[in-house]
């Protein structure tokens, strides 16, 4: 299970809190968009495990708000495979601002099950770099690879 094939990336999509009563149409979403779930965990994270998660927002002002909206309940963090992953997620997903994404398109993922700028529904990982950080962050490094894989020696 933790191989994967020439071409596939990984990413690190959340659910966040106000999102998880929709878990079932959202997993449904990621099949229907040709992702694969390598990896996925239920859990509610601390103030201090959020605050680390999102420390490069640390100095924002929005930060106080992030922290107490992802401590709010249980959220889903899920491993994301499927070719060019990481920036398909994100479109799949839409801009951060759950209003924006209603704006850009109803079947936005964030515009269907978000609310605002905060309440956003779902997180996705930016780059590779990230998505490696974010992955080992819930999973553990041991299988937390996101090189893009060619072959098993290189994915295994
Ligand atoms: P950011 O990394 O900028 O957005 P994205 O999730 O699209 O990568 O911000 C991280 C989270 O911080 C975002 O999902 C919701 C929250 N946030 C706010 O609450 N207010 C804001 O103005 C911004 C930019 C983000
Ligand atoms: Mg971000």
């Amino acid at each position: 299970a933790r191989c994967i094939g020439k071409n596939q990336e990984r990413t690190l999509a959340i659910i966040k809190p106000d999102a998880i009563r929709y878990l079932g149409d959202i997993i449904s979403a990621v099949y229907e968009n040709g992702f694969t779930i390598a990896r996925m965990r239920m859990v509610k994270l601390s103030q201090n495990e959020v605050m680390y998660f999102y420390s490069e927002h640390k100095s924002k002002d929005f930060f106080p708000r992030l922290v107490d909206f992802m401590t709010s309940g249980s959220v889903v963090a899920i491993e994301l495979v499927g070719p060019d992953a990481i920036n398909r997620w994100r479109s799949i997903i839409g801009p951060t601002d759950s209003q924006k994404a209603k704006e850009q398109g109803p079947l936005l993922l964030r515009a269907r099950f978000g609310t605002d700028g905060t309440r956003n529904a779902l997180h996705g990982s930016d780059s590779t770099t990230s998505a490696q950080r974010e992955i080992s962050y819930f999973f553990g490094s041991k299988y937390g690879t996101n090189t893009a894989c060619y072959n098993d020696t290189t994915c295994c």
